[in-house]
């Protein structure tokens, strides 16, 4: 039987909190007995509490768009592992490429942060990794992606069966319009399994370890990344935005 697919919605910090539960029960009422692949929706910190309570018993999972490493104390402003899971997480998003640039995020602070979710062993990362536009150029992405999963998960100790999401995320095709071409997603997916395996080990990677890709993914693009190999899902953000569309995108990927 084929593995099932996580199709995650991250709706980064396009919506108030009154449209955010309101798509979060538009979604509720879509998925009504979908069960064809894990679906879950990221909304902003804010208003994760009050979508978890939307969401209770619908099958669609929550997650968070960042957390910090610490479990808790003097750290003005950030949010704990345990705290996210006490709001009903049961994912989080880390390094995503938008926090790199205006956070300033580098893979030491995402490297702790791996660390400390998977010690906390509540939540699931969707650890993003991927090139720019200009590492693509100059035939740097299989170094980049390589060198940006050896710093995340540099003295990580994966126990039992924490499952972990590497979401690749080509930063050159977030939010462009133009998803990156299904043979090249496909390539990279196998680059990161193989430095995954030297990494980690190949046992881990195919017990604990799943590969998706994001960027500009939606429901007329999706059909020709359905039967990739190394595809176990996806992490969309514009196409989440809208119930029908997601939908329509699940259901094509999920064919
Ligand atoms: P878009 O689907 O809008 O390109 O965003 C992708 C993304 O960044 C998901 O995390």
């Amino acid at each position: 039987m084929p593995r099932k697919k996580y199709i995650i919605a991250n709706w980064k910090m396009n919506l108030s909190l009154a449209q955010t539960l309101s798509l979060a029960k538009k979604f509720k009422e879509k998925f009504k007995g979908f069960k064809q692949a894990e679906i879950a929706v990221c909304p902003s910190t804010l208003v994760l509490a009050d979508t978890a309570k939307i969401l209770r018993h619908s099958g669609i999972a929550l997650g968070a768009q960042n957390v910090f490493w610490q479990e808790a104390g003097a750290y003005t402003g950030e949010v704990s592992p345990a705290m996210l899971s006490e709001a009903g997480c049961g994912y989080v998003i880390l390094g995503h490429s938008e926090r790199r640039k205006y956070l300033l995020e580098n893979y030491e602070i995402i490297n702790k942060k791996v660390r400390a979710v998977i010690k906390n062993g509540e939540l699931i990362p969707i650890v993003c990794i991927g090139e720019s536009s200009e590492e693509r150029k100059t035939d740097r992405r299989d170094f980049v992606l390589v060198e940006q999963l050896e710093q995340a998960f540099s003295g990580v100790e994966i126990f039992g069966n924490q499952r972990i999401i590497i979401a690749y995320e080509p930063i050159w095709a977030i939010g462009t319009g133009t998803a990156i071409e299904p043979a090249e997603a496909e390539y990279a997916h196998k680059i990161i399994k193989l430095a995954l395996n030297d990494i980690v080990g190949m046992r881990l990677v195919s017990q604990n370890f799943n590969v998706v890709y994001g960027g500009s993914i939606n429901s007329k693009n999706v059909k020709s990344f359905a039967d990739l190999e190394n595809m176990d899902g996806l992490l969309v953000g514009g196409a989440s935005l809208n119930a029908d569309e997601f939908f329509k995108v699940a259901k094509e990927i999920t064919k």
